[in-house]
């Protein structure tokens, strides 16, 4: 049993495999938090601290910690909840009236039952345990028994106490081809918030929170929790005056409003949450593998060649069959055709929406293509973006109301683009029957679905920025019922929707726009603290690369790229017969290792060197992968020294290196470590190692 219970009913004690979190329930029936950390044996020993007005500036509600602060009283803090009655009463008074506990198969789910005192409004608080991944999921749900309706102002999914100042605030920000820069700033007094208003959830900053105090990537404590949300998020970090930091998470409560009709309810979204005493490896090796285990789809994701960089708009039946087989012989599984293919899409200014095959460029149909793709035993792959609609489209004259617009405005138009107002149920239904159609009309395996400009002007309805989202998760989740073999990539102009939520709705995430093998070893980093490496798509693009002009050794973009689930994006028609061969040799090579890679456990090793080397290691079971890459060899050209993690210490590992095979302990390859040297500008190099049977 997971949930602990005190003898007087009033302490909950949740146990994973190595940390515990607790609250109680005083004796005014507030919900108030007790501890998160190591774990704790016994419910028994907690004791509720009595409540005592400090002064009359610091009342109780003020520094009471509660498990979901409401907005009413004597609060002046974060509210998790704040809502107006139909009377006009914007003030909530929760009264606990009991618990249950549900078993599922991996998971053990405490439900607190909150009721305010003279509403028939109920708050329920969940908190879901998955002991062996040493993690919890928090959420809340709404339920209005009124007989008038409800509005929801504001809504976080949880508050979190962490019983220290002076922690390390640590998220990415970034934007478009940047993001994931990932950033670590003291926690002071104030407050420090991130949010996105954008419709997406993540450019600019990631939809989670890492506090720590000082910790390594293998020592000291670490808070972390990440929300299950696409769309609009915000979250606030606050050190208190009364020797705490306090975190929230959830949905933006910027321009949303949202309404519960008597015998409605509202879900929050949930945060997955854990506590690490042993660094960031820990906090990443869990989320890593309860993603895997229990949002991700099964199996390993294919190696794709994507046509995008290749010929952009210029798309046409010949030349992709061409670029087809070229894929096909470079070992490429996946043909993704990529924007262009539809309509009169020529350029950004026309065609989305209008979803019928473009007769010019593919004269005998989509199946010549299709059909060339499958000759090869590849897997057939197109790209979307049902949300939008250009306004020359044939489908913005025939529906000019369908898009998000005030009547009475000019809606603003971005990559000459509209958002539609997929919440209207003709505008869902037409998006679903568009792709039900083109799944069930073609061989396709595999749907890229891009959204490539935020969302504004959402009209009078102010619950969109929440139900937007969710009705993408609708779609996709009803396609996926109706084509269960079909795997579905979510893109938003590169690396705009990952997150929690996604996670467990499409099956391959882009990760950025940026293919610079360089920036992406930046991006990838701060990427793998959350995100499992499975769900990151990397490929090896053209140089002198798009956006930052540099030109780097095919080898290095290979090696940055087979980091994740490999893709390639050059105009392989121009490549020389050496690049054919290096990159035959590559994706045989990420073939053998894949399931370390997108299966394994990923470690972000330690770079003792003067030398700037960025060094990861992937282990499943005795296959390992070492990657060592040095982007700029400084003055003494120094090399380094690897101390692998993981290892089985008493084992004898084959390490393959260049210079051929060594065999070392699993204690020296920890402890002492592996010199490597690379030199030169650009310079990696992969190491395959195992531990024989
Ligand atoms: C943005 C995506 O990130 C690119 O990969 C590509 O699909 C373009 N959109 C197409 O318009």
């Amino acid at each position: 049993m997971s949930i602990a219970i005190s003898t007087n009913k009033d302490v909950f004690l949740l146990n994973t495999k190595s940390t515990s979190y607790a609250f109680g329930i005083d004796d005014q029936g507030l919900v108030r938090h007790l501890y998160w950390g190591k774990k704790l044996p016994s419910a028994e020993e907690f004791e509720m601290p009595q409540l005592t007005e400090v002064s009359t500036n610091d009342p109780v509600y003020e520094i009471t910690r509660e498990e979901f602060p409401v907005y009413g009283g004597l609060r002046y803090k974060e509210h998790c909840l704040k809502a107006t009655f139909a009377d006009g009463t914007r003030e909530l008074v929760y009264q606990y009236c009991g618990y249950d506990v549900e078993q599922g198969d991996a998971c053990e789910e405490l439900i607190l039952h909150l009721r305010d005192a003279h509403y028939d409004l109920l708050l329920d608080l969940h908190y879901k345990l998955y002991p062996d991944y040493d993690l919890m999921e928090r959420s809340v749900v709404v339920k209005n028994q009124m007989e008038e309706p409800l509005q929801i102002e504001k809504i976080h999914s949880a508050q979190f106490h962490i019983p220290y100042e002076n922690l390390n605030f640590s998220n990415v920000h970034g934007h478009w081809g940047a993001e994931q820069q990932r950033f670590v700033q003291k926690v002071s007094y104030g407050k420090v918030v991130i949010e996105n208003r954008r419709g997406i959830s993540s450019h600019n900053h990631n939809p989670y929170f890492i506090l720590d105090r000082d910790a390594t990537e293998t020592t000291g404590e670490v808070y972390f929790g990440a929300l299950r949300l696409t769309g609009n998020f915000s979250g606030v970090v606050e050190q208190t005056p009364y020797g705490e930091t306090l975190v929230q998470m959830g949905l933006n409560s910027h321009d949303c409003l949202l309404t519960l009709q008597p015998g409605e309810s509202f879900t929050a979204p949930a945060i997955l949450c854990g506590y690490s005493d042993s660094g960031f490896e820990t906090m990443s090796h869990n989320l890593h593998r309860f993603a895997r285990e229990n949002l991700m789809g099964e199996g390993l994701r294919p190696v794709l060649y994507n046509s995008w960089e290749a010929t952009e708009f210029h798309v046409n039946s010949r030349d992709q069959v061409k670029l087809a087989q070229k894929a096909a012989e470079l070992g490429a599984e996946l043909f993704v055709l990529d924007d262009g293919w539809f309509g009169e899409r020529h350029s950004i200014q026309n065609g989305l929406g209008d979803w019928y095959v473009n007769e010019g460029k593919f004269p005998n149909g989509l199946e010549e293509l299709i059909d060339a793709v499958k000759e090869q035993n590849m897997m057939f792959g197109i790209w979307v973006e049902p949300e939008m609609v250009n306004p020359k489209a044939q489908l913005y004259q025939d529906h000019p109301d369908w898009i998000y617009h005030y009547e009475t405005r000019v809606t603003d138009t971005s990559r000459v683009q509209y958002v539609l107002n997929i919440t209207k149920p003709e505008v869902k239904e037409f998006i679903y029957d568009m792709l039900d159609d083109l799944l069930t009309r073609y061989d396709i395996d595999y749907i890229k679905w891009d959204a490539n400009r935020p969302i504004s002007q959402t009209g009078p309805q102010r619950d969109v920025w929440y139900k937007h989202i969710q009705t993408v998760y609708e779609i996709v989740t009803e396609l996926k019922k109706k084509h269960p073999k079909v795997l579905f990539e979510a893109c938003a102009s590169g690396g705009g929707r990952i997150d929690y939520g996604i996670l467990g709705i499409f099956d391959d995430f882009w990760t950025s726009d940026n293919t610079d093998a360089c920036d992406r070893l930046y991006i990838q980093d701060a990427y793998s603290r959350i995100y499992p490496i499975k769900a990151m798509r990397a490929w090896v693009t053209d140089c002198p690369n798009f956006l930052s002009q540099r030109v780097i050794p095919l080898t290095f973009r290979y090696h940055s790229a087979m980091m994740g689930s490999l893709g390639v994006g050059c105009n392989i028609l121009k490549f020389t017969p050496e690049e054919t061969e290096l990159s035959q040799k590559m994706i045989r090579q990420y073939k053998e290792i894949r399931p370390i890679i997108q299966e394994g456990t990923f470690y972000r090793l330690e770079n003792p060197s003067a030398n700037q080397y960025f060094l990861y290691e992937y282990l499943k079971e005795d296959l390992g992968v070492l990657f060592a890459f040095l982007p700029q060899s400084k003055v003494g050209h120094r090399g380094t020294t690897v101390r692998l993690r993981g290892l089985d210490e008493a084992a004898a590992y084959v390490l393959h290196t260049s210079k051929g095979d060594i065999v070392k302990s699993g204690s020296y390859l920890m402890y002492h470590g592996l010199e490597i040297r690379l030199t030169g500008d650009y310079a990696s190099a992969i190491i395959r190692f195992e531990k024989p049977q």
